[in-house]
């Protein structure tokens, strides 16, 4: 160990916010630290050179007793020494979960990774990259970790390389993104588990001794029964505004793997990465493999500031155009379903104008010639305009959305084939399924083979003609309604352990192609409702579709999860005919995201119309504070009658709160004032009931400003009841 270097590299951190003193360095001179705003992780090389975590937690103040050295102290007993491994390899004295695990060309399954060197730089002003290399003394074998710390976001994101010369394939039986460990009295993992419009059902146990593992064995719309977001707390179940938390999710668009372990000195070991399951990999010599990022976050001040970091750092970060904008729309999907025409979308087209909203969304229906894509049982795969529905093609719905002065966007499912299509007829060969056994469906389809290159060709051939059929294509829906059964790729032949890694690749590939001939156009992420939300997807999408279920209760309840990883500005939220609540609910509920009409327009009643048309309105005035402000929950819908919700922009100058009763039973609503959160103490602010149906009265009288302070301290109560079943605030500092 080169110790110079490494004092060195200690220092180097001190622009960044590194806080020990000289004293506590010249004792700790094996420390590699990576440093956020509030965040600190110690790591330690032992006399063997192997890496252990000391700390990963909160940074102590400057001055604080706390130091690196007395943290080196905390570890109990190992018998193994390396229970805190910053990477854990199998096969060697290890005795846990492995975060690695290798079978070598001579079939050997040992694996020993030793520090050798690290490496810290500033891709940009506020985030450092911390690389370190790792080797196997007895054979060949290289890791990288890579650790990227946001500062002032409070987040990292892990991943790693492995690459070997050894004489044949090695063959990775695990290959983990990150091994995290954390120290605590207890631990509580707060996880999510769904289906098909059940997304986002939040489940918090303390964790036990022993292994729990959150996983999807998927392929595609890996998300469906369990995505990879969780939280864990120490100590106790970490509310809204307290408790150390840690916020985690694996950034990959398929199958994963999450083991939370308590190890025999109740220390937890969290390892994350893609799922190992049917997928050990071969790897050739010299060639790199590289995991995917786990990106997490830590807060000492509760989920509500963990979440706000996760947000930030998505908008500023990761999220495709994240400091962009966004369009507002109306979908045909709910109004019409698969039955439609010319001359219906050219009424639409006008309904979307007169609506206000900037785009209309033509969804699923609109191809297919040899099997119409009349239901959801043909044509997927066969993305030329249906004759019958549309004679003059795609070019003359965009022509006439020009003529009428809105824009267009369009739905394809382009990794997905129905048995039923010419597609599926003339390339037998580009379809996942095993060729000996009887096909099997999730919504009558199947999915295409994306890790063979001439289906990635087609793929993005699909997506790039219709911007060939409407040059001002504004918008695309990327639906993926299937999950993979039958696992087999004709393409990969012997290699199938690689599959499920290797079409995530391809998609992937596709993605980046796209993005580099289409940089900026705005995609939802679907699947089939939400199952498919990562930020992996995120860096090529700018929205994804929460879940097919738009009842606006419901609603509530998911969005509010989701809320706790990804920005609102990417929730795409859809008012429909969901549900038995009145318009204004409805309207009121997919505003608290990016907002969106899947309705009958020329149906609605003439209040209902003019309510709407007012509510896009409020909502273009508001939008840059919901999208761009900070998120702050005031009221849990899992705990009260009545869920709030605000948002502040950074100012602290404009804010806008949202309230809605979520238990209808009798005499339920708000009855005391909720506290507002996130303002100036020292600003006056006017708060003002926007969204009013016509006709009615506002239940919350604007009057003289309220001081911050009093609003945060006392609050304000949104007279929700089940008369007024939702009520819209907005707050503005006084005189602005
Ligand atoms: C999925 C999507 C829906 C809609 C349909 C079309 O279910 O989640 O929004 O696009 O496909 O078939």
């Amino acid at each position: 160990m080169n110790k110079t270097l490494l004092n060195k590299i200690f220092y180097t951190l001190l622009p960044f916010g590194m806080m020990f003193t000289t004293a506590t360095l010249k004792a700790q001179e094996h420390n590699i630290a990576l440093g956020t705003e509030k965040t600190l992780l110690v790591m330690q090389a032992d006399a063997q050179n192997h890496l252990h975590y000391i700390y990963q937690g909160a940074k102590p103040d400057s001055g604080s007793d706390q130091s690196v050295a007395l943290l080196a102290k905390q570890s109990g007993s190992d018998f193994t020494g390396m229970y805190n491994s910053v990477y854990t390899s199998g096969g060697s004295r290890n005795l846990l979960e492995p975060a690695i695990a290798v079978t070598h060309a001579d079939g050997n399954q040992s694996l020993d990774l030793q520090y050798v060197s690290h490496t810290l730089t500033n891709p940009s002003p506020d985030v450092q990259l911390l690389k370190i290399e790792l080797k196997d003394p007895a054979y060949p074998v290289e890791v990288t970790l890579y650790y990227k710390a946001y500062y002032k976001e409070n987040v990292i994101e892990q991943w790693s390389t492995i690459v070997h010369h050894e004489k044949d394939d090695i063959v990775l039986q695990k290959f983990a993104s990150a091994n995290l460990y954390l120290k605590s009295g207890s631990y509580w993992l707060r996880q999510y588990h769904g289906d098909w419009a059940k997304e986002m059902q939040p489940e918090e146990t303390q964790l036990t001794h022993g292994i729990k593992t959150l996983d999807s064995k998927l392929g595609t719309r890996a998300d469906l029964f369990m995505p990879s977001v969780f939280m864990v707390s120490l100590d106790k179940p970490a509310t809204e505004d307290e408790g150390n938390v840690l916020f985690g999710a694996l950034e990959w668009s398929g199958s994963f793997r999450e083991d939370f372990e308590i190890d025999p000195d109740n220390n937890l070991r969290i390892i994350s990465g893609i799922n190992n399951y049917a997928s050990a990999y071969h790897l050739k010599p010299g060639k790199v493999f590289e995991t995917p990022p786990f990106v997490y976050t830590y807060s000492t001040e509760g989920k509500g500031e963990a979440s706000r970091n996760l947000q930030s750092w998505a908008r500023n970060y990761k999220l495709l155009d994240g400091k962009g904008s966004r369009l507002t729309l109306l979908n045909n999907w709910e109004s019409t379903y698969f039955d439609f025409n010319e001359d219906r979308l050219k009424e639409l087209l006008k309904n979307t104008k007169e609506l206000g909203v900037d785009m209309f969304l033509l969804d699923d229906g609109w191809f297919g010639n040899k099997y119409p894509r009349n239901g959801d049982h043909a044509g997927l795969g066969d993305w030329q305009e249906n004759k019958a529905k549309l004679p003059n093609g795609i070019a003359a719905i965009a022509k006439e959305a020009d003529r009428v002065g809105v824009k267009f966007g369009i739905w394809v499912e382009p990794e997905m084939v129905n048995p039923k299509s010419a597609l599926y007829e003339q390339h037998p060969d580009w379809v996942v399924k095993q060729a000996n056994r009887e096909e099997y469906y999730m919504r009558n389809q199947l999915v295409l083979d994306l890790a063979n290159p001439k289906v990635q060709d087609f793929v993005f051939h699909t997506v790039d003609s219709l911007f060939i059929k409407d040059p001002k294509l504004a918008y695309v829906k990327w639906d993926c309604n299937s999950v993979i059964f039958n696992a087999y790729s004709p393409y990969l032949k012997q290699n199938q352990s690689q599959f499920y890694v290797d079409y995530v690749e391809g998609l992937y590939n596709v993605l980046k192609r796209l993005r580099a001939k289409y940089p900026t156009v705005p995609m939802m992420l679907c699947s089939g409702g939400g199952g498919r939300v990562d930020y992996n997807a995120l860096q090529y999408f700018t929205e994804y579709w929460p879940s097919d279920n738009t009842e606006p209760i419901e609603r509530i309840f998911i969005q509010w999860e989701y809320s706790y990883f990804y920005p609102a500005m990417a929730s795409s939220n859809h008012v429909t005919d969901w549900g038995k609540e009145p318009l204004k609910f409805r309207v009121d509920v997919a505003m608290m995201g990016k907002m969106g009409f899947d309705i009958v327009v020329d149906k609605l009643s003439p209040n209902d119309l003019k309510f709407a048309k007012d509510a896009v309105q409020n909502y273009n005035a508001l939008k840059q504070t919901i999208w761009q402000g900070d998120q702050y929950r005031l009221a849990d819908p899992r705990e009260n009658s009545v869920a709030s919700i605000m948002y502040v922009d950074t100012n602290k100058s404009s804010a806008v709160m949202f309230n809605y009763l979520v238990n209808y039973r009798y005499d339920q609503g708000s009855k005391l004032p909720v506290r507002l959160k996130g303002l100036d103490p020292a600003k006056q602010y006017k708060v003002e009931e926007i969204n009013q149906y016509p006709g009615t009265e506002a239940v919350v009288k604007s009057q003289d400003t309220y001081s911050g302070d009093f609003l945060m301290k006392v609050g304000i109560d949104p007279n929700v009841d089940a008369g007024h079943s939702s009520v819209v605030l907005k707050i503005s500092e006084a005189g602005k």
